[in-house]
């Protein structure tokens, strides 16, 4: 007997339709999936040839990047080989220059001794200008071998023991007398004792003259300049205040760079080559110290300061 016979046929056409049902659906997900396989390895094709040509870019931008890097490292070296060049130049020519300044100064010297004495005569006053111009060439010529020496990495410190009020007391003789030319009053505050510090006496005297000599030369006739020092948290701490010009809070910075003259003064500007202030900072950092300015801005007068450790034991290097 027939299957279907045993079937009631509602029932027989249900089971054949949902058996369609079933394969129409089995055939669509097929089809489906093999859609969506040929779909995503389309667009896994699309990719990878994106990576491809991205990477192909790419190793094109590091193989300029390469060539940049070989340029630049060229025109380091050949930029440090002429810094080097500069640097030994500038101090032949300084070295070579101090001799014939001095041998100008000794006969100048010589000359004016044995010209006739008394104020107003011509030759005494052409000699006194040879004087005053060799005494600036070589001050000059001996900022100029400082800084060929700080450039090459040679500017090396003479550390001793030394009296530091016994130095301030040498700088400020020195200097008294270029401040009374101008009718500036110079007060120190000293200390109350003996100050003895670990250092470069010569370098230190060189910081002195230079912060004491541009306030001399930065302010007015008749000003007042102090200079004051003590000891704090062992370490030396030195004040050179003045009424002079002051400095532009933006130029304070600056004012430290090399050859940097503020347009603040141009009388003092005259007198200088902007090299004092660059050489002290390197003194007192080679000190493990510290030099800076403030001024409350033009017109209200400037207070430089440095300060460097007492001791060898207070060096952190
Ligand atoms: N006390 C001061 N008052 C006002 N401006 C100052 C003072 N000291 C320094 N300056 C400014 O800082 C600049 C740099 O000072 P720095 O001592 O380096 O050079 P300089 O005195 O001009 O020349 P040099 O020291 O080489 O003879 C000066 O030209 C001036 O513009
Ligand atoms: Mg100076």
């Amino acid at each position: 007997m027939p299957i279907v016979s045993y079937l009631s046929y509602p029932l027989y056409y249900t089971a054949l339709t949902v058996a369609l049902l079933l394969l129409t659906f089995w055939i669509a997900r097929r089809y489906a999936m093999r859609k969506m396989k040929r779909v995503v390895m389309k667009a896994e094709h699309n990719y990878q040839q994106q990576i491809a040509s991205l990477q192909m870019q790419l190793s094109g931008k590091v193989s300029m990047l390469e060539s940049m890097v070989e340029k630049l490292k060229l025109s380091n070296q050949e930029l440090n080989r002429l810094s080097e060049i500069r640097s030994k130049f500038m101090s032949i020519v300084a070295h070579d220059l101090r001799q014939p300044l001095t041998s100008i100064q000794g006969f100048t010297s010589v000359l004016m001794m044995d010209s006739p004495q008394g104020g107003g005569n011509n030759e005494q006053m052409a000699l006194n200008n040879i004087l005053k111009a060799t005494d600036n060439m070589n001050q000059l010529m001996a900022d100029l071998m400082d800084i060929s020496m700080i450039e090459s990495g040679k500017f090396k410190m003479d550390f001793k023991n030394f009296n530091f009020n016994q130095l301030l007391n040498d700088v400020f003789s020195l200097q008294q007398v270029n401040a009374q030319k101008k009718g500036i009053f110079l007060a120190k505050y000293e200390y109350p004792n003996d100050v003895t510090i670990y250092a470069d006496r010569f370098r230190i005297s060189q910081v002195l003259n230079n912060l004491l000599g541009n306030a001399i030369k930065f302010s007015p006739q008749g000003g007042r300049i102090e200079i004051r020092y003590f000891i704090q948290n062992s370490r030396l701490v030195c004040y050179v205040s003045d009424e002079g010009p002051g400095i532009a809070y933006d130029e304070q910075n600056k004012i430290f760079q090399k050859f940097h003259q503020s347009d603040n003064d141009r009388s003092g500007r005259k007198q200088g080559w902007g090299l004092g202030l660059s050489i002290a900072q390197e003194i007192i950092n080679a000190h493990n110290g510290e030099i800076g300015v403030e001024s409350p801005g033009l017109g209200y007068g400037s207070l430089f300061w440095f300060h460097i450790p007492v001791e060898p034991a207070s060096f952190s290097v």
